[in-house]
Formats: structure tokens, C-alpha cells, sequence
């Protein structure tokens, strides 16, 4: 008898007719943003002097803005993986933080190619997370990852980097499965914390695989957002819950719902969307007017890579990256990247009232990661999932990223990018 599927809902709780629909209306827009939005990049839009918030620039400053225009922005979401022999920066069994179920060298998996890649973007070079960089740049500040699990996976790779050179304390634990951690790096005064929060928004989340979530998408979720006067720096990692059944809240009325009988099917890209508009406005308010300045990275949504059923072999067995043309975003990573990408350039918008305190930016991931169906755990989400012979049926984790591993780089990418913000404001002065 096959077991339940944890990630049963995340792809097939969507009925096929459904996917058709959604996928129906997923391309119009997706028309409209390969010419619109691509390649999207962060055109230095504040750069130029016609949309500058400040009104007149000084010669100098025109000067010195013109000087870093080339430094200052890359599309880190095009390029390639090339080889890399210098493989990870961190060993599993030493690092403390890793998760089980993905700490996949550890829990036996064989085969090591999968290290042994980095991400080459066409426009610029992407270095090797330095982690003494990263803690110095990020002195007497505290970062705050905000998500789902895939939130947790990005936070435990940067610890693991950072790990390298100077030892964090865990300092505070919460809640089933210690989803709120807080972690302090005596050396750097740096706070690193992890708040669980898989809709960004409040909602009450399901019990069991039958039940379904509840979602109240104008009302921001309160468990990370009422630390915000404490928060410098802010990473958003969400969308995989979206996908699961639900009934939608905005004020006092039911807007829809996804995947249940008895009320009218939204789907779920608009209510993502009206979500993160909801997380970004609440940043844009608590923090634009007064207290510390922030930034805020919205990773965009990690793709899966079932191939095959999630309970037998095979489920995503591959051992090397896709090659760029082999493999693009299918329609529903595309428009929940679409959305995220869409979002973000809302809320710059917004938040440039209050100039640099509120910075907001893509992670701009799901391009980059599609290529790397080699680098979840699959079977060996478990520990040595085929120590008593090769069972008929294995679960496999194909959503998730084995650390070290691919998920790496989105770190090295935001590091690069808050390194070309910090060069930035250095030539503004
Ligand atoms: C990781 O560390 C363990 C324990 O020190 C060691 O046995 C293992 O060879 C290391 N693995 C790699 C890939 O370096
Ligand atoms: C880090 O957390 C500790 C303990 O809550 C606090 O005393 C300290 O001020 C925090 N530092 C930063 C930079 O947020
Ligand atoms: C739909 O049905 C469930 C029970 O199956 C119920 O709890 C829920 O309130 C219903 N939703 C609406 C919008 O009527």
C-alpha cells in the first residue's frame, strides 16, 4: 500500500482540469513579462535622474552614481553551472545546524558530483561566499529568515558558512520542531533568527493531509512581524504552502478557495501575490517613518523536481545539473516567480518614498534552481534509506536541497548583492 505523500498536496492536490486552467491563464502573463520584464534585472531604475527621489542631485553625485551603474547590478538569474574543484565550503557531519533529512552526504548518499558545480551568471562573476565578508558587513545587525521550510533550509547553509570561522550560539528556541530559532555570533554581534511563518500572512494552517488551511490575507502574520522594530535585514522564503487546499479571508469576507468543493476555486497565484503585498506594506509601514533602515530579500519560489512518483525509486535520481536549454520553469514555478518578481517591483515602488531605509529586492532564484534536480535529498531525506537491501517503495524529499548543496548559492548571491549595495553607498559618500 503506497504511504501518505507529505508533499502530496504541494503537487497533486491540483487536479489536472485545474493545472489546465491555471496553466491557461498563466501564459498570458507570461507573454506580457518576457517583454516587459526581461530580462528582468534591477535596472538601477533610482539610478537614473529622471525617477530620482531626490530632487537635484549634486554634479558629485551624478558623478559617482554614473561610476557604479556597472557595478551595482547583475541578473544573477541567467549564466550556468560550471565545474567547480573546489566543492563545498563546509562538511555535513561537522556542520551542527543541518536538518536531518537534509544532511544527505551523512545519511549515505554515494555519489559526490552533484558538490562540484557553481553558478556562472552571464553578466557578471559570482564569487565564493566569503563568510568574514558577510559577518562584517553585517556587524551589530540581526537577520531574520521568514518563511517555510524552504526558509529554514536557506538559513541553515549560511550557518554552516558562516560556521567556518566563527561559532554561533543558539541562544533561543520555540515552538514544535523549534521552528523560531535565534542564533547570536559573539565576534560580530550578529543575530541570525528563523521565524516559521509558510503563508507570510496569518493563517491557521491544516492538520492532517484531509484538512485544509486558512489563510487571512490582509492581516500580516504577527509572530515575525511584531519583531520588525529589531529586524535589519529580512529574507522571505514561501510559496509551497500555497499550493496546498484553502480557504481565502480578506477582512471580513471569503474571497475563494483552492482545491475544495464547496466555494468558489481562486486559485492560488493572485492570493500569493496578495499575500506578499501584504508583508511588504507592513515593512514599508513599520519601518519607512522612523527606527533602523531594513532590506528585504524575496527568494522566489524553489522548484520541485518530482520525475516520477515521490514513493518509489527514481523520484529524482539524477546525479549532474540540466544544461540551460535542457530544462526551463514549468507554468506554475514560472507565475509563482512571476508573482514574486511582480511584488517586489510593487513594493520598491512604495517604499522609495522613504529612500534607502527600506530596501526590497528579488532572490531571484527559480531559473538557477530548476537546473538542479541532482541536488535534493530523495531517498536519502532518511538515513541510510537502502542499508537492508532496496525496498519496494522509498519515499523521496524531491523539493528540499541536500546541504551542502545548490541552495548554497542562493546565499553567495545575496551576500554579492548586499557586497554591491555596500560599494554602492561607499562611492555615494
Ligand atoms: C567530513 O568530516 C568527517 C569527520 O571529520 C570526515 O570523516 C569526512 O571525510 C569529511 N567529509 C568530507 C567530504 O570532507
Ligand atoms: C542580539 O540578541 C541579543 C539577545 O537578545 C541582544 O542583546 C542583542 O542586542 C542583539 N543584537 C543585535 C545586533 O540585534
Ligand atoms: C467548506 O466545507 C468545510 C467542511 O468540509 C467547512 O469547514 C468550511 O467552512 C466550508 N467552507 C465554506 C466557505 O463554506
Amino acid at each position: 500500500m503506497a504511504s501518505k505523500n507529505p508533499f502530496n498536496d504541494l503537487h497533486y492536490s491540483f487536479s489536472k482540469k485545474l493545472f489546465l486552467k491555471y496553466s491557461l491563464y498563466a501564459l498570458l502573463p507570461l507573454l506580457f513579462l518576457h517583454f516587459y520584464f526581461s530580462p528582468f534585472s534591477f535596472t538601477p531604475t533610482n539610478l537614473s535622474p529622471s525617477n530620482n527621489h531626490v530632487l537635484i542631485p549634486s554634479s558629485k553625485e551624478v558623478l559617482d552614481k554614473k561610476s557604479v551603474v556597472k557595478r551595482s547590478t547583475c541578473d544573477y538569474s541567467k549564466g550556468e553551472w560550471v565545474r567547480d574543484k573546489l566543492g563545498p565550503l563546509y562538511n555535513g557531519s561537522i556542520c551542527e545546524t543541518i536538518k536531518q533529512g537534509q544532511n544527505c552526504m551523512v545519511s549515505g548518499r554515494p555519489d559526490r558530483d552533484y558538490l562540484y558545480w557553481r553558478w556562472k551568471p552571464r553578466q557578471c562573476q559570482l564569487p565564493r561566499f566569503q563568510p568574514q565578508t558577510f559577518l562584517k558587513l553585517l556587524r551589530n545587525k540581526h537577520i531574520a529568515f521568514v518563511g517555510d521550510s524552504l526558509a529554514r533550509n536557506q538559513l541553515e547553509s549560511l550557518l554552516c558558512m558562516l560556521s567556518t570561522v566563527s561559532k554561533p550560539d543558539l541562544y533561543y528556541t520555540n515552538g514544535e520542531d523549534n521552528k523560531f530559532r535565534k542564533w547570536r555570533f559573539p565576534s560580530h554581534n550578529l543575530n541570525v533568527s528563523i521565524y516559521w511563518s509558510p503563508f507570510l500572512v496569518k493563517g491557521i494552517e491544516k492538520e492532517n493531509e484531509g484538512s485544509f488551511n486558512t489563510l487571512y490575507l490582509e492581516a500580516v502574520d504577527e509572530r515575525w512581524a511584531a519583531d520588525l522594530k529589531d529586524i535589519d535585514m529580512l529574507v522571505f522564503s514561501a510559496g509551497h504552502w500555497y499550493l496546498h487546499r484553502a480557504v481565502y479571508h480578506y477582512g471580513d469576507s471569503v474571497l475563494g478557495c483552492h482545491a475544495l468543493d464547496n466555494c468558489t476555486e481562486i486559485g492560488f497565484y493572485d492570493v500569493f501575490g496578495k499575500a506578499l503585498r501584504t508583508a511588504f506594506e507592513s515593512v514599508i509601514q513599520r519601518k519607512g517613518p522612523s527606527g533602523s533602515a531594513i532590506s528585504v530579500f524575496l527568494a522566489t519560489f524553489s522548484p520541485a523536481h518530482f520525475e516520477g512518483e515521490w514513493d518509489m525509486l527514481g523520484a529524482c535520481s539524477k546525479t549532474l545539473p540540466y544544461k540551460g536549454s535542457e530544462k526551463g520553469l514549468k507554468i506554475m514555478d514560472a507565475e509563482m516567480r512571476r508573482v514574486g518578481v511582480e511584488q517586489v517591483e510593487e513594493a520598491k515602488s512604495k517604499a522609495k518614498e522613504y529612500g534607502n531605509r527600506v530596501r526590497i529586492e528579488a532572490l531571484d532564484i527559480s531559473e538557477l534552481a530548476v537546473l538542479r534536480a541532482d541536488g535534493h535529498p530523495g531517498p536519502y531525506m532518511h538515513p541510510f534509506p537502502f542499508a537492508n537491501g532496496v525496498p519496494q517503495r522509498v519515499q523521496n524529499d524531491c523539493v528540499h536541497w541536500c546541504l551542502p548543496g545548490p541552495i548554497d548559492t542562493w546565499n553567495e548571491i545575496m551576500l554579492d548583492l548586499i557586497k554591491r549595495r555596500a560599494g554602492k553607498s561607499k562611492a555615494k559618500t
